[in-house]
């Protein structure tokens, strides 16, 4: 299993690759297809998860590489609601190679406990219905179903 550790700025490019292979596993579902272009869009969107008070950015080194990556945010709204703030994770990636050890699990408990020690009361996430290891991996962690999120072409 991995070590879990905030980001460093310097290592945004090896966080940006995984970031990719994301995208790749997703192969365009819900819109998640990278732009063709993306890697210094990657970049400074990772950049800014580092720097805003807001967001965290996580990773998973194992033998001095990175293995995995997680983020996850504050999410904020207006004081209509008496919920003004939950918790979104928004990524989790680890390496084919490095799977079902134990490094999806420790990344995710560590953005929990981030999100946690923020006072927030909820976290929840997007996973698309024909992802079967990020399905089974989510109710794994105690993930239910909440909101169905219905989708057709225009
Ligand atoms: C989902 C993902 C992050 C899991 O990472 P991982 O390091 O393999 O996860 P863990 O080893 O910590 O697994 C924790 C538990 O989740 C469940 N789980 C994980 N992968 C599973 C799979 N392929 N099938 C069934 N259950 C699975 C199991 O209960 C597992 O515990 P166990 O190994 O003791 O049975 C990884 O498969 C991945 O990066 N997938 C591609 C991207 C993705 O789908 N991200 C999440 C959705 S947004």
């Amino acid at each position: 299993m991995g070590g879990v550790r905030p980001a460093l700025s310097q290592e945004l490019d090896r966080v940006a690759a995984l970031w990719t292979l994301l995208a790749e596993h997703h192969g365009g579902s819900a819109g998640f297809a990278a732009a063709p272009d993306a890697a210094l869009s990657v970049r400074d969107h990772l950049a800014a998860a580092l720097s805003h008070p807001d967001a965290v950015l996580l990773v998973a080194e194992a033998g001095g590489q990175l293995i995995g990556f997680g983020v996850a945010r504050v999410l904020r709204r207006p004081a209509l609601f008496a919920e003004t703030a939950r918790g979104e994770i928004e990524a989790l990636f680890v390496r084919e190679e490095a799977r079902r050890s134990g490094t999806g699990r420790a990344l995710a408990r560590a953005l929990l406990a981030w999100l946690a020690e923020r006072g927030l009361a909820r976290v929840a996430l997007h996973v698309a219905r024909g992802n079967a290891e990020g399905q089974a991996f989510w109710r794994a962690l105690g993930f239910t179903d909440s909101m169905d999120v219905l989708e057709r072409p225009l």
